[in-house]
């Protein structure tokens, strides 16, 4: 599978180009401690700019009744369930139950992107939680991301050449989107298994997907959009910013992340 990236030189000369890359460790090391992928769930269910999918073989009512009761069904039960729930504003939860992740997380973590010589336009943290049976969209984002599994297991699937899948000029107008990849040779697939602690860093607009490989499992993907080193974006993005150019009332619809996730 992938050598991991374990130098800032290393990550300096392949942050631009796919296929994704397993990130060491040793590169992003962070004191913070994480709390259970229950307790985070139980809290950030409740919010309001929650949004989460239940899936599932189960009969269309009884998804209607799990999506209606979601937010107060004992939290055990719910972590029974197929779905997915992605959360965008982190920083609603600074205070409470993620207290520490601006201080030891992402204050960190762009100090040390901007010592490397990178500057980008955003840059914030994504929640996701799915369990057992649930996978996201066949989907690509306009940002970069640090992908980082903290508990669980999930796969992260995209292609080892995305150009022969899809262009960058395609994924900027979000041909992409489904609930399925399409048919493709699995050979052609980068497929990496991420347990606790692991990361990958996933290039901006390249098609990928991710199934969950545990009961409940729980990532966060700190997203980069607009992200240059030294004044120069990744391959893919100077589409997007062409794109933008001849289309400046698009530009930054779909900031860091795909609405559909
Ligand atoms: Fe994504």
């Amino acid at each position: 599978m992938t050598t991991p990236v374990t130098t800032p030189d290393e990550f300096i000369e392949r942050w631009r180009t796919p296929p994704n890359l397993r990130v060491s460790n040793a590169l992003t090391a962070t004191s913070f401690t994480f709390p259970p992928a229950l307790d985070v769930l139980d809290a950030v269910r409740q919010d309001d700019e929650v949004r989460f999918t239940i899936l599932g073989d189960e009969d269309w009512s009884v998804r209607m009744d799990r999506t209606a009761a979601f937010r107060t069904a004992p939290i055990e039960e719910v972590a029974t369930w197929p779905f997915r729930l992605v959360h965008f504003n982190l920083t609603r939860f600074y205070d409470s139950v993620l207290s520490g992740f601006q201080e030891q997380v992402m204050i960190p973590w762009r100090t040390q992107m901007s010592s490397w010589g990178f500057t980008w336009q955003r840059c914030a943290p994504l929640l996701f939680i799915s369990t057992s049976g649930a996978s996201s969209t066949y989907h690509n984002d306009n940002s970069h991301g640090l992908v980082w599994q903290i508990e669980g297991a999930k796969t992260f699937h995209s292609y080892k050449n995305p150009d022969q899948h899809l262009t960058a000029e395609a994924a900027v107008v979000g041909e992409t989107t489904a609930e399925e990849p399409p048919e493709h040779d699995p050979a052609d697939r980068q497929s990496v298994r991420m347990g606790p602690g692991d990361r990958l860093w996933s290039h901006a607009l390249t098609p990928h997907w991710v199934t969950t490989e545990s009961p409940l499992a729980m990532s966060v993907t700190l997203s980069h959009g607009g992200l240059c080193h030294q004044g120069r974006f990744a391959d893919r993005e100077l589409a997007l910013r062409a794109y933008w150019d001849q289309h400046p009332d698009e530009a930054w619809k779909l900031d860091l992340r795909n609405v559909r996730y």
